[in-house]
């Protein structure tokens, strides 16, 4: 039989929040899914779960590990303070304090993060990413240099499509230096400018520590963006319910991939998380243009967990449904050597 847990889990808190805060309410709410379906899941599962937001006291952690005295912590935090870049730093504590832990390390945190520094790492190792410069703030901004339009314009660090929209496209000097600016001063964040790859977008979920799992693939169609439109996963296309409908995005399993391509992009993506020092579970966001070329475009170390998201559908169409995919992230955490 399996052992019955204490499990802590942690989620972000958008305020100040106590710690024996009851978030029944939030949890019913469409932004709070994810933390709903895992504490339903370690419910369902017979562990004992309580959870402890987190906004900016990470004093509450040591706390709540006092009195609850947990046998791993879920780690669902993704910011500090509304600040999504210190995700790693509150894993590196966890680290320091030697509590196993789901997902990925502050290490693998950092490196997916920055998209320029992923790039070069793969890059080195011979994994085909879209070429790229980063524009610091505070230079002076040059041309694109030797990259070819069209090319796309992001926050160097940021996630979920914050600060990527149609925009983001750009075809000329003039407006590759009007985005880079906008970047720089409206999400006070460094650009990364990369070439636009056209082609399928591919979402291939991943878990595993040393021995890896990879299921199946899922796709994000845009079945009514016009051909001559640039078709990207903006931030409207991610959050607004809305827009999807009108543009037809829709999230599906990858179809029509020969046996071969999908092995080789299986393969691809497992030496992404182990060169990228991923633990636990991924999703490796990838473009495979028409002539069959898979682009490493991101990596995501703790992907979205909601049930009906891109992670929990490709382990279930594994054969895991979600309760044991928890289970099995809870295993993973408690079994992954820190530090
Ligand atoms: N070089 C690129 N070529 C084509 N599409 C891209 C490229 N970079 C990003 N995209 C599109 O933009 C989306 C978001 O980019 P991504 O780098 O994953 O940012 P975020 O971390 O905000 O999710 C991708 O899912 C993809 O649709
Ligand atoms: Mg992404």
């Amino acid at each position: 039989m399996k052992k019955k847990l204490k499990v802590l889990v942690l989620f972000d808190g958008v305020q100040p929040t106590p710690i024996d805060a009851d978030l029944s309410k939030e949890m019913k709410t469409e932004e709070w899914q994810t933390e709903a379906n895992v504490m339903a899941a370690l419910k369902e599962l017979d562990h004992v779960s309580e959870h402890l937001a987190i906004f900016d006291d990470l004093d509450l952690v040591r706390q709540k590990m006092e009195s609850f005295q947990p046998d791993v912590l879920f780690n669902l935090v993704e910011q500090f303070k509304n600040n999504p870049g210190f995700d790693q730093n509150i894993v590196s504590l966890l680290e320091m304090q030697g509590v196993p832990f789901t997902g990925c390390g502050s290490t693998g945190l950092t490196l997916c993060k920055h998209k320029g520094i992923s790039k070069k790492i793969l890059g080195h190792h011979g994994i085909l990413a879209p070429n790229f410069v980063v524009i610091p703030r505070g230079q002076r901004i040059g041309g694109p240099r030797q990259l070819k339009f069209p090319i796309l314009v992001k926050p160097v660090k940021e996630e979920a499509s914050y600060g990527i929209s149609r925009a983001s496209f750009v075809q000329n000097d003039e407006q590759f230096r009007e985005r880079v600016a906008f970047v720089h001063e409206k999400y006070k964040s460094d650009a990364i400018a990369e070439e636009y790859i056209e082609g399928r977008e591919i979402y291939v979920s991943i878990m595993g520590n040393t021995r890896l799992t990879v299921f199946p693939m899922r796709e994000l169609v845009f079945k009514e963006v016009p051909p001559n439109e640039p078709r990207i996963a903006t931030y409207k296309a991610k959050w607004d319910e809305k827009y999807r409908k009108r543009w037809g995005l829709e999230g599906q399993f990858a179809e029509n991939l020969d046996a071969a391509l999908v092995k080789e992009i299986e393969k691809m993506c497992k030496d992404i998380f182990r060169l990228l020092t991923i633990d636990g579970y991924a999703r490796i966001d990838l473009r495979l243009t028409v002539d069959n070329k898979a682009y490493f475009i991101e990596a995501n170390p703790n992907p979205h967990l909601a049930a009906d998201e891109d992670f929990a559908q490709s382990a279930l169409k594994a054969g895991l449904p979600y309760p044991q995919l928890i289970q099995a992230l809870v295993g993973l955490g408690m079994r992954m050597p820190r530090g």
